[in-house]
């Protein structure tokens, strides 16, 4: 047990998979994980705990923005033992060529947040994807021939800008080659990367901030399927690899 989760300890795998909706982490326990048993009902942050072609694997809702994420992230790797974290996420595109339904995989993120301003001293740390999940999610999303781009992103504390730069804020940040914003990557990576954990972010555009394109509600869910299963292939495939 820890302060946001009720699971008995070693009842969580070390290879977790991060959805911010909790049901959505149902949805992949239902559809994808053999003997899913709930391991968290705590504020409803559901999290579930089975097997994906024999190999244990968890998966915990963390809620929206980097605060919630942070909180599960450091219960997971502190108390549980987590070694391997893959978020699955949606993020908004901030450059007119990626395609809303795209796969983008955050090499590493950027943040507008204060949140580890005092971590650093005010200097910045580059927040960065483990290079084995971010190749093997690569190979196997060109595979299956899902249009992928492999670059950073923004972790943003804000979904909503304010008025007066409504369609401007992003320009200094796509001009710097940022392909997207979300919101809880820097702070996944970062906490990872203290504890020696591989972590990656996986994240489908769902709307791109610059042409105006959304999917539907069908199209977001027919891609979260798909990204749940790259996300347990990488998972699966790397523990064998270090
Ligand atoms: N901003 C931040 N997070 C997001 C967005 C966005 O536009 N779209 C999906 N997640």
């Amino acid at each position: 047990m820890s302060v946001h989760l009720e699971a008995a300890p070693g009842s969580i795998a070390p290879i977790v998979l991060l959805p911010g909706d909790p049901l959505r982490a149902e949805f992949i326990a239902q559809r994808y994980l053999q003997d899913a048993v709930c391991h968290n009902r705590v504020r409803n942050a559901l999290g579930f705990t089975g097997t994906y072609q024999g190999t244990r694997v968890s998966v915990q809702s963390t809620g929206m923005g980097m605060p919630s994420c942070a909180i599960y992230v450091q219960e997971l790797l502190a108390q549980y033992g987590a070694r391997m974290l893959i978020r699955i996420g949606t993020c908004g595109a901030i450059r007119a060529e990626l395609r809303t339904r795209d796969l983008v995989l955050a090499q590493a993120a950027s943040t507008n947040s204060a949140m580890f301003d005092a971590t650093f001293g005010g200097a910045t740390f580059a927040a960065a994807a483990s290079y084995d999940l971010l190749s093997r999610a690569h190979r196997l999303a060109t595979e299956r021939g899902a249009p992928t781009h492999v670059g950073t992103v923004l972790t943003s504390d804000r979904f909503y800008p304010d008025e007066t730069t409504l369609s401007t804020w992003w320009n200094p940040w796509a001009e710097h080659g940022v392909l997207a914003a979300e919101m809880e990557t820097a702070a996944l990576y970062t906490l990872a990367a203290r504890r020696n954990a591989r972590s990656l972010s996986i994240l489908t555009v769902s709307d791109n901030l610059v042409t105006g394109e959304q999917t539907t509600s069908e199209e977001r869910q027919t891609g979260f399927g798909d990204m749940a299963l790259l996300a347990l292939d990488v998972a699966v495939g790397a523990t064998h690899t270090r």
